[in-house]
């Protein structure tokens, strides 16, 4: 195979080129232009939802949310251990306190220990929950790799015991539900927030960017308000409210517009590679490929490999190399959350699946360039080299 075959890299087989050369002719190059404006509208077009704002990355998404759902110095937050940091990190600019807890086999929040926490760790004051004395204001859960959460199970304890629910679907734009409850709700359509993330590797990509819904359209309106540093007046610099500098740029929205034309395309091949992946790997004994939720239709964006550690004890950093060396990118799922330093000596509630898929998984090529050809290459190298390190 001459050519590398990368992990996910950006697509621009559209009209990219053409919006954004449009918007630097316009001069309309920061956070006011027709891009930016479009860019919400196809984006609430997609969701079905009435209202989105777009941002400047999926973390100030993320980080609108919690200030939005007023979470405060001191009060509880639950979140993952098992995804990308920056999932968690909007819960200490808020300087409030994580707990994390455990994912399933989807890799997002098991919703059975979830509920447990509630039920055995915390206190309902009639009006709030409280743990260890500080309010339990939010949880953040993130659809990992584009997989879904049980948020039928998750919202029930969330409703329950009055927690915001901001779902972290930055990974997941285009997954939905196809039975049940939420059936034809998008991910980031079925809590208080939904946010999204444009950057490099994501389904689609403005570079750098990023998108809030949420399930009452005025407060988008307020999210987009704090987004461009809160100023109330059209003419006079009055503000009463801390705002951000959080809005997506024009530049930014003419890549995001001609990249939600394509989104339909992007999920069709992403899912079809899945299949063949699924296909070529199937019985294969030193690893398997992770499904996705049944009962969602996933954007399949990133795939998971399970490496069997009875039989591989190599370390995931060899792995990695040696897989280079034949022409492929790959790479770990993340280091949990809660062993990074700045989040040493957090709670944590019943750990076993994360710290058991944090060893194990493996992400390979699911760029929506990649062939056929590069899939079946892919697939015999990673067996080779597994069987060759097998038992080593
Ligand atoms: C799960 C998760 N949350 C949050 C983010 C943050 O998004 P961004 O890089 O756009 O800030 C990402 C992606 O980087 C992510 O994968």
């Amino acid at each position: 195979m001459g050519k590398f075959i990368p992990l996910s890299i950006p697509n621009f087989e559209g009209n990219e080129e053409k919006y954004v050369v449009d918007a630097i002719a316009s001069t309309f190059v920061s956070t006011v232009g027709g891009y930016v404006t479009q860019m919400e509208k196809k984006m609430a077009e997609f969701l079905n939802v009435p209202n989105v704002a777009v941002c400047q990355s999926g973390t100030s998404a993320l980080h609108l949310s919690l200030v939005e759902a007023e979470v405060k110095p001191g009060d509880v937050v639950i979140v993952p251990p098992l995804t990308f940091i920056a999932a968690v990190n909007p819960v200490k600019y808020q300087f409030a306190t994580p707990v994390f807890i455990d994912c399933d086999d989807s890799f997002c929040m098991d919703p059975v220990k979830l509920r447990l926490f509630c039920e055995e760790e915390c206190e309902w004051d009639g009006e709030k929950l409280n743990y260890k004395g500080a309010p339990v204001k939010a949880l953040v859960v993130v659809h990992v790799f584009g997989n879904m959460a049980d948020m039928e199970s998750i919202m029930e304890t969330a409703e329950k015991y009055n927690i915001k629910v901001v779902e972290d679907a930055t990974e997941a734009l285009g997954t939905k539900y196809t039975e049940g409850k939420y059936k034809d709700k998008y991910a980031g359509t079925i809590g208080d927030f939904g946010c999204y993330s444009f950057n490099g590797n994501k389904i689609i990509t403005t570079g750098g960017g990023g998108a809030v819904t949420s399930n009452k359209p005025e407060v988008v309106d307020h999210l987009r308000f704090l987004s461009t540093q809160a100023k109330t007046d059209p003419h006079y610099y009055i503000h009463d409210e801390i705002g951000y500098n959080y809005r997506m740029t024009n530049l930014q929205a003419a890549l995001g517009v001609a990249q939600m034309e394509e989104l339909p395309e992007f999920i069709k091949r992403k899912q079809k590679n899945y299949d063949l992946y699924e296909k070529l790997f199937s019985g294969f004994e030193y690893g398997k490929l992770m499904p996705f939720r049944e009962g969602t239709a996933s954007n399949k964006w990133f795939y998971s490999l399970c490496i069997d550690r009875n039989y591989i004890k190599a370390t995931m950093r060899d792995i990695i190399i040696a897989l280079r060396e034949r022409g492929m990118e790959t790479r770990p799922i993340w280091g949990l959350i809660n062993e990074q330093k700045p989040y040493e000596g957090e709670v944590t509630y019943k750990l076993e699946k994360a710290p058991y898929y944090a060893s194990r998984i493996l992400n390979i090529p699911s760029t929506t360039q990649i062939t056929e050809e590069e899939i079946k290459y892919v697939v015999d190298e990673v067996k080779a080299l597994l069987r060759s390190l097998a038992n080593e």
